[in-house]
């Protein structure tokens, strides 16, 4: 067998699943998990870009996770505040550009400062393109990108004829991010929950048991090897 060259994917997205769980082994609130689970992004960050993996996206608050015990969504805002918070030297120390993706515009109004903050301090670095999905739902974004396209259809800006599948995902939040290679689900679940739907038509799955507050960089250079595996990238059949 000829040993080849592990195949890098440019783009990975991950759905980070199991915070929940995490704590429920360890007989502790379910925040707890939330808590460790956000500790470990930065790390990941750093990991997945010494890999080679250029951009990074990663779910982090669902249209759907609003239905959360009141208690639990308000500890995740306060966890997301933070981590805008703490982002912004972050981003600068790891060169890292990062933006977010979703309806920020029913966040509370600090929240929404800090994005604009983050991704204007960021945006010349060079590094890791990092992507937070926050209050982010592939339906809810598709049906934001049409009701664009239509107003500019309406208003004159393009025609209706104009609106193909290129055009019409410029209008999506994603505009600027090549779709992603390979998608990752940790903690056993094996559905895309509303996530880039639209983006992951071609995307490499992969799905581990491991739980999110648990997933490392030997976790993720197995979910690399498995696309390399898959790809048929260079030519291969
Ligand atoms: C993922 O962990 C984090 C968010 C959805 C915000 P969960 O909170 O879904 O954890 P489980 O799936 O209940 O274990
Ligand atoms: C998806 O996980 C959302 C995030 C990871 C932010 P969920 O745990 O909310 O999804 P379901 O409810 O299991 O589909
Ligand atoms: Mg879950």
């Amino acid at each position: 067998m000829q040993v080849r060259d592990v195949v890098i994917p440019e783009h990975v997205a991950i759905i980070m699943d199991g915070n929940g769980r995490w704590a429920r082994k360890r007989m502790m609130p379910r925040t707890y998990g939330h808590a460790q689970g956000s500790r470990i992004v930065e790390q990941i960050c750093k990991d997945a870009y010494n890999m080679g993996i250029k951009y990074l996206t990663v779910y982090a608050f669902s249209t759907e996770n609003w239905r959360r015990p009141k208690s639990e969504v308000d500890e995740l805002m306060k966890l997301l505040r933070s981590y805008l918070a703490n982002s912004i030297k972050d981003s600068s120390k790891n060169n890292m550009k990062v933006r977010v993706i979703g309806d920020i515009s029913i966040l509370p109004d600090d929240m929404q400062s800090s994005i604009y903050e983050l991704e204007k301090a960021s945006e010349k670095n060079t590094g890791l393109q990092f992507t937070v999905a926050i209050n982010y739902g592939s339906r809810d974004e598709i049906v934001r990108a049409a009701r664009a396209a239509a107003r500019d259809a309406a208003e004159g800006r393009i025609s209706y004829d104009d609106i193909n599948e290129e055009l019409f995902s410029q209008y999506l939040d994603t505009r600027d991010i090549p779709e992603p290679d390979l998608l990752i689900r940790t903690s056993g679940e094996k559905r895309l929950s509303n996530f880039l739907m639209w983006q992951t038509a071609y995307t490499e799955l992969y799905f581990t048991d491991v739980l999110w507050p648990d997933f490392n960089k030997d976790e993720l250079a197995k979910a690399v090897q498995y696309y390399s595996s898959r790809t048929r990238k260079f030519g291969t059949v």
